[in-house]
Order: C-alpha cells, then structure tokens, then sequence
C-alpha cells in the first residue's frame, strides 16, 4: 500500500475508490452538518503547552481500557455494513486490529455478522446494541456475543429515532436506494467498487440472517423499524441489559453529565460522550466540548471515552488530557477499509500510533498518565 502520511490521505484514498453517493454517506451528517465540523473545530481550538528539557527517550501509549490491554489508546467504533466499501468488510478490519493490539466494536448492523467477524481473528471484541426494548431479539443478541466471547456489549442511546440525513435523501442513500442514471454513470467509473458491490459481496446486515426471511436490506430495514429501532425506550432496559451480562457495560451517545452519572449509576462500566458523529441530531456541542464536565462527574465510577471527529493523533491526546480514557474512530476505519481493506486499516492504527507517539515526546509528557489539563491551552 502506497505511503500514507496522514488520515487526511487515506481519506483521500478511499475517496477516489468510492462513488459520490457512498463518500456522502460516510463523511455526511444531519441536517446542516453543523455537528460534523463543531466536532473538528473543537480539537483545532486547542493548542498545546509543551514542556521542555524532559528525557523524552521512553515514550509509551499502551494503556488499558475496561481492564483489557490495548497497544494504543484508539479503537474502531461501530460502524454498520462495512462491506459497502471493501468485500472483506469488517473482518479485515478486525483483523488489522488484532494485530495492531487494540479492540474492534462491531455494529449491530455490520455488513458481517458477529460470528464471522469472530471467527476472523483474535481481535477482543466488543458488540453493540441498538434497543432491548424487544428482550426476546435483545437476548439472542446477549447469547450470540456471549458465545462470540465479546468482551463487551455497547448499548447505542443516541437513536430513539433516525436522524435526519438531507444529504442522503437528496442522494437516494436510503431504503431501497434511488438509483439515477447520473449514479449508474458514477458507479460505471469505480468499476472494482462495482464489481466488489455487485458480484463479490452484495452488502447485507450479517446480525439479521435467519432473523429475517431472506435477510435483504429492504426486509431488514423494515424488521430493524419495527422491532429494533425503538423510540419507547427508558433506563430501566440498561438496567435489564445489566441483569443479563456480566461482561463489560458501555453506554454509547451520552452528552450531559446527568445521563453520565444515572449510566453510571444503572452498572454501565463505561460511557462513550458521543453525538454519533453528527450523525444524529444537528446543532449539538462537539464531543471534546462537553468531555471534561462529564469526566470530571463520573471520575472513578466509570470510564469515559469519546468519539467524533478524531482524525490526528494530537487529538486522542487532546481528548486524555481531557479525561477520556480512549478515543473511538469511525469514518477513519472505514476510510482505511476502503482504501487498503486489512491493509488499509493497519496503516489507519499505525498513523494514529506515531503521531501520538510524536506529540507525547515534543510536549514533554512521555507517558499517557501525565496528560493534564495543564498540558493544554484553550484558545
Ligand atoms: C458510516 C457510518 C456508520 C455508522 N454506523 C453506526 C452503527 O451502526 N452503530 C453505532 O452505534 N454508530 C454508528 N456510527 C457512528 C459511529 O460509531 C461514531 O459515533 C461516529 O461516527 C464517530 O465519529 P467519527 O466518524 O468522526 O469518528 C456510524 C458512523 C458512520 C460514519
């Protein structure tokens, strides 16, 4: 694979493998998309305060999150139907992430079902979950991860209802899809992306085979409305969520520190300060904006992690000066994926490793429990 120096590259490598309605629906958000760049202007309002004449010579970023080892502290959060951009979809991913040491978070709506994916290599794993407003579905879902040997089961609060995705309506990016003629024109021009989407691996919901007659998108698009995506949902189904599994609790999509805290309180072991990538609802803070109240409420109760606009490894060191104890990236796993499939994504970890590696030594913290507040400057 070509030399890559940054996630911008790769970003700009997958773009050039994609058509324009696939690279829209990944980099795209709500509405205006006000949420989207709020979550990258923040990391870019903050500056470092480095200290100098340190022996830096010893720089370490292994950490630990959920008390599982991870060679550095950036996971692949869940991200559905992987295999729209890449045949091998999610198990290259989880492979690439295996080997690089840290944990692959597997979407509920991933293009590979959960067993596959574990069966690709020895990734740890963690599985998300839509709703368990349905327990019958919710408890397959806890015995599939279980005998999936999940390490953790990621509750996803962010989506009582879908976001409104403009620029996917106005790209057909919905279910069934609006093909155009200007599309099929596009497609004509990815021709191994066509190829891969038409004759290698049609994209499917893996989770949803056997749950669903014949498991095409429309079906499960509409069994997911009907019995999963659920807006009647409430805290008491973390707490059933809790009561039925001993392995680790994440909470995913918290923004305020009283959702945080009753998360908390309700026996997540972690939560995930999410705005679902602007993804979801418009006119949200950033993530990295609302990290320190949060961490600062639940310090010690949970850990917190964050996500949204993470690009640069200057920003997962922004985000653990901050309180988080990891950061999760989507859209540069799938940038990764698309670019490079396994390939792609272990040059994703291995950018994201120098550059936090680059900055801890250039700013005189060699070691990730040195990152304060004091490291930073706002403004
Ligand atoms: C293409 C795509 C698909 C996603 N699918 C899911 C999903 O199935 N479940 C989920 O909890 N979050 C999903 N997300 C949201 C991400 O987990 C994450 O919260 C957000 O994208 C993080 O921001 P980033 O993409 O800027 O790193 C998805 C995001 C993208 C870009």
């Amino acid at each position: 694979m070509k030399s890559y120096y940054g996630i911008e590259d790769i970003e700009k490598a997958a773009n050039a493998r994609l058509p324009r309605i696939v690279r829209e629906y990944i980099a795209g958000g709500a509405s205006t998309e006000y949420t989207v760049a709020q979550n990258r202007r923040a990391f870019d309002r903050i500056t470092f305060s480095p200290r100098v004449m340190v022996d830096v010579s010893e720089r370490t970023i292994a950490t630990t999150v959920l008390g599982q080892r991870v060679s550095m502290p950036v996971l692949p959060g869940p991200a559905g139907l992987a295999s729209l951009v890449h045949p091998e979809g999610e198990c290259a991913a989880a492979r690439a992430t295996a080997a690089a040491g840290s944990i692959f978070c597997i979407s509920n709506a991933s293009g590979y079902s959960l067993e596959q994916i574990a069966g690709a290599g020895n990734a740890p794993l963690w599985f998300q979950l839509f709703s368990c407003r349905d327990r019958t579905i919710a408890r397959q879902f806890i015995d599939r991860a279980r005998a999936a040997r999940c390490h953790a089961l990621i509750l996803g609060v962010d989506l009582p209802i879908g976001g409104l995705r403009y620029r996917d309506a106005r790209n057909g990016m919905e279910f069934p899809p609006r093909i155009r003629v200007r599309d099929l024109l596009d497609f004509a021009a990815h021709p191994r992306w066509l190829w891969n989407a038409l004759v290698v691996r049609r994209a499917t919901m893996g989770n949803y085979v056997g749950l669903v007659d014949g498991a095409s998108m429309g079906a499960t698009a509409s069994f997911l409305k009907e019995r999963v995506l659920t807006p009647a949902v409430s805290w008491d189904d973390l707490s059933w969520l809790r009561s039925q599994w001993d392995g680790g609790l994440v909470v995913k999509g918290i923004l305020s520190v009283p959702d945080a805290l009753e998360a908390a309180r309700r026996g997540a072991d972690a939560v995930v300060v999410s705005n679902h990538g602007g993804r979801q609802l418009d006119w949200l803070p950033a993530t990295l904006d609302v990290l320190p109240e949060i961490a600062d409420a639940v310090h010690g109760r949970a850990e917190v992690l964050i996500d949204g606009g993470v690009r640069h490894g200057a920003d997962v060191v922004k985000a653990l000066a901050l309180g988080a104890r990891a950061c999760l990236v989507a859209r540069p796993w799938y940038w990764a994926l698309a670019a490079g499939g396994e390939a792609g994504v272990a040059r994703m970890f291995r950018v994201f490793a120098e550059e936090i590696e680059n900055v801890l030594g250039l700013i005189g913290r060699p070691r990730l429990e040195q990152l304060t507040r004091e490291c930073l400057r706002v403004g």
